[in-house]
């Protein structure tokens, strides 16, 4: 489902400088699986998901999605997306953030109404569904914007540290939602910071370290757990500065 091949990244700063954030990086994941992406803050995650969704462009290297190369855009017909940063329009209401983000997936209003609602409830958003999100708390704008990346049931879900902000009840719900995805035979990125979660849902995990990716392992066959790995991996890459 997705092809990374020797993917190269880099940044140039106001000042001159540059900043590789991505470099040599090659990943696959299949059908199917769910793919943990780990690494410490500042390694190359967010970066190499808005490479594989060409919301930019690498300086080298290929992606694609189904096949299709990532700068096509029906690659991303059957894409979810959750960004890092979710922005959502919060002087709307859910319902209508979650049907303005199925107009835009070209949904029937038919099936609009029936995804909104089935999502709305699996994401206990139903009660407040007609209330305007800038009102909701943090946890409660970070499951709209998870139900707007579902809203068009994709076959690829890309989520991008999608635990942060939520309390352990809001973990709960979206990893029971993982789970769910995985059961339906969904291929799902996920990148976090939550190990243990990522231990648990997922298939196969990759751990990146200053743009590259350094450990790449199926959860089943984790030499150590991941937590004590992901130590590891970091010192061996001798990484001095804490972002
Ligand atoms: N638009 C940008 N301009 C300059 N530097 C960037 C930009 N986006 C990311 N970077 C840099 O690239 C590196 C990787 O960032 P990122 O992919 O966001 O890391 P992660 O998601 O793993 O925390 C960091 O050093 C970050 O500062
Ligand atoms: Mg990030």
């Amino acid at each position: 489902m997705i092809r990374i091949e020797q993917v190269c990244k880099t940044f140039r700063l106001e000042s001159g400088k540059k900043v590789t954030a991505v470099q040599d990086l090659s990943l696959q994941v299949a059908t199917g699986e769910v793919f943990g992406c780990i690494g410490p803050n500042g390694a190359g995650k967010s970066t190499t998901i808005k490479l594989l969704l060409d919301l930019i462009r690498p300086d080298s290297g290929n992606i694609s999605i189904n096949n299709l190369p990532s700068n096509d855009e029906s690659s991303r017909a059957r894409v979810g997306y959750l960004p890092e940063n979710p922005y959502i329009y919060d002087f709307l209401t859910a319902r209508e953030y979650l049907s303005y983000a199925g107009h835009l997936s070209g949904l029937s209003k038919t099936i609009i109404a029936e995804r909104s609602n089935l999502l709305l409830e699996k994401l206990k958003l139903f009660q407040a569904a007609n209330r305007k999100i800038s009102g909701y708390s943090k946890g409660m704008q970070q499951r709209t914007a998870i139900a707007a990346a579902l809203i068009h049931d994709p076959e690829l879900v890309v989520l991008d540290e999608p635990m942060s902000g939520l309390d352990p009840l809001g973990r709960k719900l979206i990893f029971d939602l993982i789970a769910e995805l995985k059961q339906q035979g969904k291929t799902v990125f996920i990148s976090s910071h939550v190990l243990t979660d990522i231990e648990r849902l997922c298939d196969r995990v990759g751990i990146i370290v200053q743009g590259r990716l350094c450990y790449e392992s199926q959860v089943d066959q984790l030499s150590a757990p991941l937590d004590e790995l992901f130590l590891q991996v970091v010192q061996q890459a001798g990484i001095e500065e804490v972002r």
